[in-house]
C-alpha cells in the first residue's frame, strides 16, 4: 500500500511528481518523498506526515532536474518516520528507489546483505531492494534489476534511478499496479491512472514480472527473460475533472453526489427488455456444486446483498464469505465451483489471494472491479466493471452503490440462466432503471440527515438495526459511520436486540433503524419501540406505508421494489455518517489508520 510515480523528460520533473503524489495520496499518507536526479547527484527529500509537509520542505529550494521518482507511504514495515519514508538510497547515494508492495523475504535478503557489510538506515522491507541493486550493479541497471527481481518474493511496483544514467527510469512490477504513459516530451509512470491523466489518456499497463525502461522519448517493456514485448495499451475515457473535487470540499461528498450518474453509467447498455450481460451467457449455476461471493469490507456488504437475492430467487446454495476468512477456511473449491469476487480497487490482498487460490483449484472465477485492468480483473476468467470512476475518498460510497446495481442485474441474469422464475422481474428491472432518480431524490434529503447527525454530537456509540435485506444496509451504515467519524457503531439484526445488545440501550442512546421490508417491518417497529421505552433516540428510515407514531424522527424512501430499497436507504446512511464526521471535525476523506486499497493482509 503506497503510491509511486516517476518522470523523465524535457520539462522539470518536480511538478509532475507532486501532482502525481497528490492524486495518489489516497493510497497512503503517513509520509512522502522524492528523489531528483541529474548527472551530478541524487537529491532526496522526504517528510513524515501528509504530502503537504513535503511540499512545505520543497519550498525552500529550487529544483530543475528533469528526472525524478516520488512516493507516498502507508506504513507496513516500520513506523511512519523520515527514515522509513521512501525513496531509499544506497550508501554511495548513486541509486534511489521507490517501492509499493511487500517484500516477504526481506529478512533473509537483509541477513545476506548484512554479511556483505551493508548498513540499513530504515526498518522497511523496501530498503533491501536498493542495497541488492547496489550489490549487483556493474554499469547495467537493467541487468541488475532483472537479477534483483529474481530474488524478491512478495509484491512490488518499483521505480529506480541512478546518477550514472540520469535520463532513465527503470520500472519493475509484480502484483502491485503500475501504469505508464508518454506525452511527446516525457515518459512517466504511477500506481494509478489519475496521476497520469492530466498528461495523457493513452496508457500502458505493466504486467507482472515485466520491466520497463523509460527515457524522455521512449518506453520499452521487457519480459522476465529480458526480451522486448509489445506494451499492453489502454485508453482512458474519463478526464482529470473526474479525479478532482469538482467544487465540493471533500471527495466523499463529491462522490456521494456522483452516484446518480455513475449508477446510470454502470447500468448503461445492461438493461433492455432483459439483462444484457453477454459475459455471463455461458454461466448456468446448475453446473456448479458451490457458488461463492468473496470480498472485503464494503464490497463484502455488496456481496451479502447479492447472496440474499440469489437465495430468494434460486434454490441453490450461494455462500458469501469475507476474503480474509475464505482463504484460510475449509471451503470446498474445485472445478465445479463458481467464485465471484467483488472489489472496487481490484487490488485488495485478501481478495486477490482468494482468487488465486480458486484459480489454482480449477474454479471458474468472475471478478467485479471498478478499476480498469486491475490485478483482479486481469486474473479472473470473466470480469465485469462498475463504472464509478476514480473513488478517492477512503470511505467507499459510489463504488458500493454501483456494485449493488451491477450485482442486482447480475443476479437476475444468473437466476434466469439457471431457469429460475424471478418473481416480479419486470417491476424489479423497471425499478432498477429508476435507481438513479431515486438516488437523486435521496441526496436532496441532505439537510435532514445533517440535522439528524447532530444527535451524535456528544455520543460515542450508535446502534443500527434492521431485518432481512435491511440488515445488509445497516451493516454498511455502521461501517461508514465508524470509519469516518470514529463513533463506535454496531449493526444488529433487529430481532437479536433482545438477546443481549438491548442491555446497551440507555437514556439518549442513538439507534438508527431501517424498516423498508414490508413483511418484517411491524416486527422491527416493535423492536424500535422497545429501545424507545429504554430512552433511545431513534432515527427511522422507512418505506412508504410503514408507520409508528412513537418515533419522532422518520425519513421515507420513495416507493420502490423492496429488493432495491437498500440503495436509497444507503444514500441516507452515507449522508448521516458524512455529517456526523464533519460535525466532529474529522478528516472525512482520509480517516486515521485506513488506506484506500488494502494491498497487505
Ligand atoms: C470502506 C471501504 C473498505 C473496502 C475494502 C475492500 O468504506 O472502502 O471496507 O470496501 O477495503 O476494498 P476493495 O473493494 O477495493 O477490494
Amino acid at each position: 500500500m503506497c503510491g509511486i510515480t516517476a518522470y523523465t523528460g524535457k520539462g522539470e520533473a518536480l511538478p509532475f511528481l507532486i501532482q502525481g503524489l497528490e492524486k495518489l495520496e489516497y493510497r497512503g499518507y503517513d509520509s512522502a518523498g522524492i528523489t531528483l536526479v541529474d548527472e551530478k547527484e541524487l537529491v532526496t527529500i522526504k517528510a513524515k506526515g501528509p504530502l503537504a509537509v513535503l511540499k512545505e520542505k520543497l519550498e525552500c529550494g529550487t529544483f530543475d532536474q528533469h528526472t525524478g521518482i516520488g512516493h507516498t507511504r502507508w506504513a507496513t514495515h516500520g513506523i511512519p518516520s523520515n527514515l522509513n519514508s521512501h525513496p531509499h538510497t544506497n550508501a554511495a547515494e548513486t541509486i534511489s528507489i521507490v517501492h509499493n508492495g511487500i517484500i516477504e523475504n526481506y529478512q533473509s535478503i537483509k541477513e545476506g546483505l548484512d554479511m556483505q557489510g551493508y548498513a540499513f538506515a530504515s526498518q522497511t522491507d523496501s530498503e533491501v531492494i536498493v542495497h541488492l541493486l547496489d550489490y549487483y550493479y556493474q554499469g547495467d541497471m537493467k541487468a541488475a534489476l532483472r537479477k534483483v527481481m529474481g530474488y524478491l518474493e512478495g509484491s512490488y511496483a518499483l521505480c529506480v534511478v541512478t546518477v550514472d544514467d540520469p535520463e532513465t527510469i527503470y520500472v519493475a512490477k509484480k502484483e502491485s499496479p503500475m501504469i505508464l504513459g508518454m506525452d511527446g516530451s516525457a515518459a512517466f509512470c504511477a500506481s494509478d491512472i489519475p496521476a497520469l491523466i492530466a498528461y495523457t489518456k493513452d496508457m500502458i499497463t505493466l504486467e507482472d514480472n515485466q520491466m520497463a525502461v523509460l527515457k524522455p522519448d521512449s518506453i520499452e517493456i521487457f519480459d522476465a527473460q529480458g526480451q522486448i514485448v509489445e506494451p499492453k495499451r489502454i485508453h482512458i475515457p474519463y478526464d482529470l475533472e473526474a479525479a478532482q473535487k469538482n467544487g465540493y470540499d471533500t471527495f466523499m461528498q463529491k462522490e456521494m453526489h456522483e452516484q446518480p450518474y455513475v449508477i446510470r453509467e454502470t447500468l448503461r447498455g445492461r438493461i433492455e427488455d432483459s439483462i444484457v450481460m453477454p459475459e455471463l451467457d455461458g454461466i448456468d449455476l446448475r453446473d456448479y456444486d458451490h457458488v461463492y461471493l468473496i470480498a472485503c469490507g464494503t464490497a463484502y456488504h455488496a456481496s451479502l446483498y447479492a447472496q440474499y437475492l440469489g437465495r430468494e430467487w434460486m434454490d441453490m446454495p450461494i455462500t458469501c464469505v469475507p476474503a480474509s476468512e475464505f482463504r484460510y477456511g475449509n471451503y470446498p473449491v474445485n472445478a465445479k465451483t463458481l467464485a465471484i469476487f467483488v472489489s472496487q480497487s481490484g487490488e485488495t490482498a485478501d481478495t486477490l489471494a482468494a482468487l488465486k487460490m480458486c484459480l489454482r483449484k480449477g474454479a471458474t472465477t468472475l471478478a467485479i472491479s471498478n478499476v480498469l485492468d486491475s490485478s483482479l480483473a486481469r486474473l479472473a476468467d470473466i470480469t465485469m466493471y462498475t463504472c464509478a470512476g476514480p473513488e478517492i475518498a477512503v470511505a467507499s460510497t459510489k463504488a458500493y452503490t454501483t456494485q449493488l446495481v451491477l450485482l442486482a442485474a447480475m443476479m437476475v441474469k444468473l437466476a434466469q440462466n439457471a431457469g429460475a422464475q424471478v418473481r416480479d422481474v419486470e417491476t424489479f428491472i423497471h425499478d432498477l432503471k429508476e435507481i438513479p432518480n431515486v438516488v437523486e431524490a435521496m441526496l436532496e434529503q441532505e439537510n435532514v440527515m445533517e440535522r439528524y447527525a447532530r444527535l451524535l454530537q456528544d455520543q460515542r456509540d450508535a446502534y443500527f438495526i434492521g431485518r432481512q435485506l435491511d440488515y445488509v444496509s445497516v451493516l454498511e451504515g455502521a461501517l461508514k459511520l465508524k470509519e469516518i467519524s470514529y463513533v463506535h457503531a454496531d449493526a444488529y439484526y433487529a430481532g437479536e436486540l433482545k438477546h443481549g445488545p438491548i442491555a446497551l440501550i440507555d437514556e439518549g442512546t442513538v439507534v438508527i433503524a431501517l424498516a423498508t421490508q414490508k413483511e418484517v417491518a411491524p416486527k422491527t417497529i416493535s423492536n424500535i419501540e422497545e429501545t424507545i421505552a429504554r430512552g433511545a433516540k431513534v432515527i427511522l428510515i422507512k418505506a412508504p406505508g410503514i408507520h409508528s407514531d412513537k418515533i419522532e424522527r422518520q425519513i421515507e424512501i420513495p416507493a420502490i421494489h423492496p429488493y432495491l430499497a437498500g440503495i436509497p436507504a444507503t444514500i441516507l446512511l452515507q449522508l448521516f455518517a458524512f455529517y456526523t464526521a464533519k460535525e466532529k471535525g474529522c478528516n472525512v476523506d482520509q480517516p486515521r489508520n485506513l488506506a484506500k486499497s488494502v494491498t497487505v493482509e
